[in-house]
């Protein structure tokens, strides 16, 4: 199944309790919660207030994905204010294994996000340990960036390197996911799509419409993939 996550950075922090309660009826299957620091990227988002004020208002998973350096210190803050998914950047700890342990300790569903130019290699020996890859596709830090082509083989090479080794790893695509990408991601693998601005924070359509356009589109794009595989 292919999973929707909103990348709430996009909302209007004004009216993100809403945003949060109509993306939810709307049908999304989880919400991306992306933390900056201004030090591992350029940038600064929310913070485990901001999470912790909206975590009431669904029921749908957290997914943080902490774009921090030392990660690990950060862990319990956002385990603390609700997170049900953690991700954390290979380049930004120097113990990675030890971080996902600890996040799957806490009963928390562990991910690795890995910049665009990281190799997937990054990730052979912590596979035990991992529920979901998140596969940069844009350079991390801003909302409306281009989608770096490179990664449609890096995905495809992620997924076969997960299926060689016989785990049952989730990949998450992560940067400009919209119409024109969508296509080429789902096809090499990908099954968790961010979705910002690309494909739902558009202001000529509602959340509603976008979510329902989106998962046909996602339908469609999967019933093209199963006939011409029949081929
Ligand atoms: C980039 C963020 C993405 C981004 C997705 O660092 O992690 O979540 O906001 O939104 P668009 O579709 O604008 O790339
Ligand atoms: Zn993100």
């Amino acid at each position: 199944m292919t999973l929707i996550g909103p990348s709430l950075m996009c909302a209007d922090m004004g009216v993100l309790k809403e945003t949060v309660i109509r993306l939810d009826q709307a049908g999304v299957d989880f919400f991306h919660l992306d933390v900056m620091d201004g030090s591992f990227v350029p940038n600064f988002t929310m913070g485990p207030d901001l999470i912790k004020s909206i975590k009431p208002y669904t029921n749908k998973p957290f997914d943080v994905h902490l774009m921090v350096k030392n990660p690990e210190i950060h862990l319990d803050t956002f385990i603390d204010v609700g997170a049900d998914m953690i991700s954390v950047h290979a380049e930004a700890t120097e113990h990675l294994q030890r971080t996902l342990q600890t996040i799957r300790n806490n009963g928390l569903k562990a991910g690795v996000a890995l910049n665009p130019s990281s190799p997937i290699e990054e990730l052979k020996y912590v596979l035990d340990v991992v529920d979901y890859v998140t596969v940069m596709t844009v350079n991390p830090g801003f909302a409306g960036q281009k989608f770096i082509p490179l990664m449609y083989k890096k995905v495809k090479d992620l997924k076969r390197m997960i299926d060689s080794e016989g785990y049952n790893i989730d990949i998450q695509v992560d940067g400009n996911i919209g119409y024109e990408t969508i296509p080429g991601v789902l096809e090499n693998g990908a099954n968790m799509l961010v979705c910002g601005t690309s494909s739902l924070f558009k202001p000529e359509i509602t959340f509603e419409e976008a979510v329902t356009k989106l998962k046909e589109f996602i339908t469609s794009q999967k019933e093209n993939q199963f006939e011409a595989n029949l081929k």
